[in-house]
């Protein structure tokens, strides 16, 4: 697959917006994402990223739904994918996501609900040469200097479309104050 490519998928109905935003505004958070590394001990003397502990003030939080029952039918009802999950990602309190790769999918089928402000840039990236012997793993932070920009889309709000979230990406020019929200189907 391309980096990003947009689908002719229908719009989601008014009442799923509705109980979408409902939802972030009132259910507790399953978990977040950007989280100190909890998993296998990294060698960060062979690895491409840093520590999460180590992003920047303005990295915004990553928060996790579920999705309502409502909601898991309409999807498997109109849309044509074959997902492992559904979630609701709400991006807050920051101008940005860092580079990162994504865990446990290849590919996010993803809608924005909210932008978080007019020019929000999802960017794609290959690793400097002089870093390609390095790992990406996931649940790090990889700094941009050791990156070459690939691909770079503002993505329409409420348009279906797919991410290749194993490659590294990130989201930016997040509006102060403003919030992301996407509804997102994980591809295995
Ligand atoms: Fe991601």
């Amino acid at each position: 697959m391309k980096y990003f490519t947009y689908h002719d998928y229908p719009v989601l109905p008014e009442f799923i917006k509705q109980e979408i935003l409902e939802i972030v505004d009132s259910n507790p958070v399953v978990c977040e994402v950007l989280l100190p590394q909890i998993k296998e001990n990294i060698d960060w003397s062979k690895n491409l990223g840093l520590p999460l502990s180590e992003v920047d003030k303005h990295t915004s939080n990553f928060l996790v739904y579920d999705v309502s029952e409502n909601i898991s039918n309409w999807i498997s009802k109109n849309i044509p994918e074959k997902y492992k999950q559904i979630n609701i990602n709400s991006i807050v309190n920051g101008t940005h996501l860092v580079p990162h790769i994504d865990e446990k999918r290849t590919r996010a089928v993803n809608y924005v609900i909210e932008t978080g402000g007019s020019n929000v840039i999802t960017s794609f990236y290959k690793v400097k040469k002089k870093y390609q012997h390095l790992e990406a793993t996931t649940r790090t932070y990889i700094p941009r200097h050791k990156l070459t920009t690939i691909e770079k889309i503002t993505i329409k709000k409420e348009s279906w479309h797919s991410l290749a979230v194993q490659n590294i990406h990130d989201v930016r020019n997040i509006k102060i104050g403003k919030r992301r929200i996407i509804l997102t189907l994980s591809i295995d």
